[in-house]
């Protein structure tokens, strides 16, 4: 996919992956619309390209078919990263993955084939896709085992992106993501447990037993990763695994946090069980040689990672000892 001087739509533009994604496209002279509803996100991730020639934001949902339909006029490729991205509200809620994920990307795909617009990128879930997987670290030819009703969603989505493929020659990349970490972004257990902190220095709570394992990636590395495999789609529907090599206990990370915010004596307590919530997947690393069999890899490690975003969180949100 060319994505220099094109008119391109991000979903979820406003948000912690779409923002960065914006960031980047706009230095390639394309024009870009941004909507996003900001149910999960502030309008500063994207403040700096407001008053830009280029760049219109739109507040508003997927859900509204008639604000798709007049939005996707002459648009060259539709980036679409707007989901409810929190997995544990779904445990509540499991109607909400089914109208915004499910119902709100075959919205996007619909206003897709009325307008006439060939392209999509589609932000998806490797951990929650694939489920409890047998094999890790986990492939793409892996099949979709989701246990919870977001990983559901994310593979139906992809479903109905690969039939619009093969019924309506739409080309489309699924960017299947492990836990993307770094500024901007407001969820995940790194910022839970920063969070928590700052209310209560001398106590941790860490759901589950603190042995689930799992494989992180900073921002800067799932930019560039997302842009090559997106340049390098040509035909049809493929789907890449975006994450690193390594992979860490939520222990781990949260002796890092605490180190990095100074603390000592930090009491930690339990849940219980091996996950933090139903649906949980205690285990996730992806495979991701078809990625870098492209030229790319993670640039930085997932402790540096950790550490970073830990310092971006303190001077964003305050914290004093
Ligand atoms: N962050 C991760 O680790 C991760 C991992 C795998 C997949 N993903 C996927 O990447 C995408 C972006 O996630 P993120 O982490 O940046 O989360 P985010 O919450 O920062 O971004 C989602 C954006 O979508 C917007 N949005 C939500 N519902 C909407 C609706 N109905 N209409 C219009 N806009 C709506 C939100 O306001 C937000 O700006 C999501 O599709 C998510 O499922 C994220």
């Amino acid at each position: 996919m060319n994505i220099t001087e094109q008119k391109i739509l991000i979903t979820g533009g406003a948000g912690f992956i779409g923002s960065h994604i914006v960031d980047e496209l706009i230095k390639r002279k394309n024009e870009l619309i941004v909507l996003d509803n900001l149910s999960s996100s502030n309008i500063k991730n994207i403040e700096n390209h407001l008053s830009k020639d280029n760049f219109r934001f739109v507040k508003g949902d997927v859900r509204d078919v008639d604000l798709l339909n007049s939005l996707l006029k002459d648009v060259d490729i539709v980036f679409h990263y707007a989901a409810n991205p929190d997995v544990r509200l779904s445990v509540e809620r499991p109607e909400i993955d089914f109208e915004i994920n499910v119902k709100g990307t075959f919205n996007v795909l619909e206003a897709m084939r009325l307008n006439d617009v060939k392209n999509m990128v589609f932000a998806s879930s490797g951990g929650t896709l694939y489920g409890e997987a047998d094999v890790i670290p986990t492939p793409e030819s892996y099949p979709p085992r989701p246990i919870s009703v977001y990983g559901a969603s994310k593979a139906a989505c992809e479903a109905y992106i690969s039939a619009y493929c093969g019924f309506y020659g739409l080309n489309a990349i699924s960017l299947r993501y492990a836990n993307i970490i770094g500024p901007r972004s407001n969820h995940g257990v790194i910022y839970d447990f920063f969070m928590k902190l700052k209310r209560n220095p001398q106590e941790l709570e860490i759901l589950g037993d603190g042995k689930q394992k799992k494989s992180y990636l900073y921002i800067s590395d799932c930019v560039k990763a997302s842009i090559l495999a997106v340049e390098r789609h040509q035909k049809g529907f493929d789907v890449f695994n975006i994450g690193s090599d390594d992979w860490i206990t939520v222990n781990e990370i949260a002796r890092i946090i605490i180190e990095r915010l100074g603390l000592k004596n930090v009491k930690i307590k339990y849940t219980g069980g091996d996950r933090g919530w139903p649906g949980d997947v205690p285990l996730m690393l992806l495979d991701i040689s078809r990625i870098k069999a492209l030229g790319w890899k993670p640039e930085i490690p997932i402790r540096e990672g950790i550490a970073l975003y830990v310092d971006w969180l303190k001077k964003e949100y305050g914290y004093d000892l």
